[in-house]
């Protein structure tokens, strides 16, 4: 999809939607939060990712992914050469759930109109969801063992707008699950190369410019790994 938005009404929709999500109050995550963690990154992202919901540094910080899953999906985003201020992150919920549990289906559709809004203003090409409750949002029915790892396509009930879904592993997964790194990692090689394939179809975005550097050939799944 054709960007029509300019950047800085992109960052002024961003700026208001974290403003909006710092007083929201339409679940009950807003009465345990510290403070809301709207997501941050470049308003001209054409790559978003989408993780699950903040837990208790991002609930801290007010930034996403700042623990040890950040620090993977920083290596991540470094092996196909990108660095974070070049994509967008941000959760489904906005908010900590108590003790890290998954978001509630009441709390991901209370915080739906905020993610719309990130979406609308990012108009992005791809995006990767992290994990299988992200990838719920927007393909309810898709199992990620299924889908990871390449684009994926569905006919109908899409929320993505133009954007291509790219479904991810959660890095967590990855930290709990050795074998699932490998995977991610494959899977990271294979979002670049779809990357590469878009910038070389002239979608013409920053950051969609063609890497040869990093490896773009999955390489094959050792015995036992995760598919
Ligand atoms: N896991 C998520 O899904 N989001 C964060 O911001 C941090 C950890």
């Amino acid at each position: 999809m054709e960007r029509t938005t300019t950047p800085n009404r992109a960052a002024l929709e961003l700026a208001s939607v974290a403003r909006d999500a710092s007083t929201c109050t339409a679940c009950g995550l807003s009465e345990t939060r510290t403070q809301a963690v709207p997501g941050e990154g470049s308003p001209t992202a054409a790559l978003v990712f989408v993780g699950e919901a903040p837990g208790a540094r991002e609930d801290l910080a007010g930034r996403p992914f700042v623990g040890a899953s950040g620090r993977l999906l920083d290596d991540l985003l470094a092996s196909i050469g990108l660095r974070r201020e070049e994509v967008f992150v941000l959760n489904t919920v906005k908010c900590r759930p108590p003790e890290n549990r998954n978001p509630q289906r009441s709390e991901t559709a209370a915080c739906a109109p905020f993610l719309t809004r990130q979406l609308q203003a990012l108009q992005p090409r791809v995006i990767a969801t992290l994990g299988k409750h992200a990838l719920a949002v927007f393909a309810p029915n898709a199992k990620i063992a299924e889908v990871h790892g390449r684009p994926y396509t569905q006919t109908e009930g899409g929320q993505q707008g133009g954007a291509v879904l790219f479904p991810l592993y959660h890095p967590a997964a990855a930290l709990h699950n050795g074998s699932l790194r490998p995977t991610l990692e494959r899977d990271m090689a294979a979002l670049r190369e779809h990357l590469n394939a878009d910038a070389r179809e002239g979608a013409g975005e920053a950051t969609l410019r063609e890497v040869d550097s990093v490896p773009t050939r999955p390489r094959p799944r050792t015995q036992g790994e995760a598919e």
